[in-house]
């Protein structure tokens, strides 16, 4: 069957990729009521996604495994790693990382990973933003105004109640920190991804890689490593996804040595990640991504088409119930959670 907003012509003609991302992504009801506010997203069939959490349980409870689903030896932390047997160089540790790891890495990515040098996606209009997360608690708001010593406009932030009067009368263009954290999408560490040219540019400044990422990284990784061989970490792309974002599929090939994995940690609310093959036209296998999972694409998976068509941050779907106690005091951090999810990977580049 194919779905009502794609018709039988459309859809032989695109990929088999991009009609399971339709058929994922998230779309709402047509409302009848002229007046009905609240959208209501519809529903979707997942009873063909892969849930390596219930896989988990009954590989622990009675050692069985689904077809075509191997777990490897080299446990990391103990924990199991499972592989696929149609997709080699592809490994799932589901709850690699602890409540406590969630949420260190959730606090930096928020607060220092879209520091400078590290540039966001807000570069591009605002140039160089410090302190969004504080600034977005604080309800500052980003004013653009003369630079200090005449060096033409910048955007800087200041108090709500002082961008009100700048703002009086000139047509001072500003931006509320809420908005800019809401609208936050990527940010980039160590060497700089270059989004327009997807390539790395070198030449930008920028910091190494934090040790503790770069350890937790390195031990992450070993599943996947080439015996007697090390991972070097040298950038890491974070990605930020709220409701109705997506990430469309896609290959990370501007990395030199495709042997050595991505290693993909996700936080925050659930989604689904879309494992395609070679060939856009292959079929994706579907699975679900939880807080704590770690992902590794190496070798042969590094050729696989992949992307996230969908997160959920209903109740019943986004699985963050263990975080939102740990952050129960930290109301901006609880917000932001409820309704977001944070994707960290983390690759050699040469
Ligand atoms: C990427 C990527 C996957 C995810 O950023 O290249 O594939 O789980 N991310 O968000
Ligand atoms: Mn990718």
């Amino acid at each position: 069957m194919y779905r009502a907003d794609t018709t039988a012509d459309e859809a032989a003609e695109i990929t088999a990729f991009r009609r399971a991302e339709k058929k994922y992504k998230l779309y709402y009801e047509q409302s009848s009521k002229k007046f009905y506010r609240k959208k209501k997203p519809k529903q979707v069939d997942l009873s063909e996604v892969l849930d390596f959490n219930s896989i988990l349980n009954s590989h622990n409870q009675n050692d069985e495994l689904p077809p075509g689903i191997a777990a490897v030896r080299c446990g990391f932390d103990d924990r199991p790693v499972f592989r696929l047997e149609t997709r080699p160089g592809f490994y799932f540790i589901p709850g690699a990382l602890s409540v406590e790891e969630q949420c260190k890495w959730i606090r930096e990515s928020l607060r220092s990973f879209p520091q400078p040098p590290n540039r966001t996606n807000h570069n591009a209009i605002y140039g160089p933003v410090g302190d969004l997360f504080v600034a977005a608690k604080e309800g500052k708001v980003l004013l653009e105004e003369e630079g200090s010593n005449g060096d033409g406009q910048k955007w800087r932030f200041c108090e709500e109640g002082v961008a009100k009067l700048r703002s009086k009368g000139n047509a001072c263009k500003s931006v509320s920190g809420t908005a800019l954290l809401r609208k936050l999408r990527w940010s980039t560490l160590g060497l700089q991804f270059d989004w327009s040219k997807r390539n790395y540019n070198v030449s930008l400044p920028h910091n190494k890689i934090p040790d503790a990422l770069c350890e937790l990284a390195q031990k992450l990784a070993a599943p996947a490593m080439p015996k007697g061989e090390e991972f070097h970490p040298e950038a890491a792309i974070v990605n930020y996804f709220g409701l109705g974002d997506t990430l469309g599929g896609h290959l990370d090939d501007m990395e030199l040595d495709w042997s050595k994995p991505i290693v993909s940690m996700s936080l925050g609310c659930k989604a689904i990640f879309l494992l395609g093959g070679k060939s856009r036209d292959d079929p994706p296998l579907a699975m679900f991504l939880r807080s704590g999972d770690v992902v590794l694409m190496a070798g042969e998976a590094r050729e696989c088409f992949h992307g996230v068509p969908r997160i959920f941050i209903d109740e019943e779907n986004a699985e963050i119930d263990s975080l939102e106690t740990h952050f129960s005091e930290e109301s901006h951090l609880l917000d932001y959670v409820r309704t977001s999810r944070i994707n960290i990977n983390i690759r050699q580049v040469f």
